[in-house]
């Protein structure tokens, strides 16, 4: 099993929606018994709750339901998963703080790194604090992120 973790601040806008839209795709194209698809914040100002209202509505009106409530990541879950995919660069470096081990480090990553031809920034923009087609755009970059990655992923690990 490949296990694959998607991390952002809160936890509750960015990463459940990246974790979403993966287990949709994982789902789409068979593969539930060979990744899986979590995610976490690195704060913990929302620890328990459901996702943001607004991305869980955006997520619907696409045919995905998020369910997942909000956990901090932990430094432990470096041994967890296979990948960890930061949505800023901001939570990329507190990921980095976390670990010093070389292996672990390499498991991280920014989730834009792996959009093709992407010439935008490599930030998911945060859309706690702005109007509400920032979480239609956040779940668009997801969309877009999530399916190249998954198909890196399968490449690698020779999955479906
Ligand atoms: P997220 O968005 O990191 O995408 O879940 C945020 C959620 C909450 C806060 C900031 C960003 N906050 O400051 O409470």
């Amino acid at each position: 099993m490949i296990r694959v973790c998607f991390v952002c601040l809160g936890n509750i806008c960015r990463s459940p929606t990246a974790e979403g839209v993966m287990q949709h795709l994982v789902s789409q194209q068979h593969l539930e018994d060979q990744i899986t698809a979590e995610s976490a914040g690195t704060a913990a100002y929302h620890v328990g709750e459901l996702s943001d209202v607004r991305s869980r509505e955006e997520a619907l009106r696409r045919g995905v339901r998020l369910e997942s409530r909000a956990r901090q990541f932990q430094a432990a879950d470096f041994g967890r998963f296979d990948y960890v995919l930061a949505m800023d660069a901001a939570n990329f470096s507190d990921l980095a703080r976390l670990t010093a081990d070389p292996e672990e480090r390499a498991k991280l990553s920014l989730l834009r790194s792996h959009s093709p031809g992407n010439s935008d920034s490599l930030d998911v923009p945060d859309p706690y604090y702005g109007d509400d087609n920032g979480f239609a755009r956040v779940y668009d970059i997801c969309e877009d992120a999530c399916r190249e990655l998954l198909r890196q992923i399968a490449e690698k690990h020779g999955l479906g």
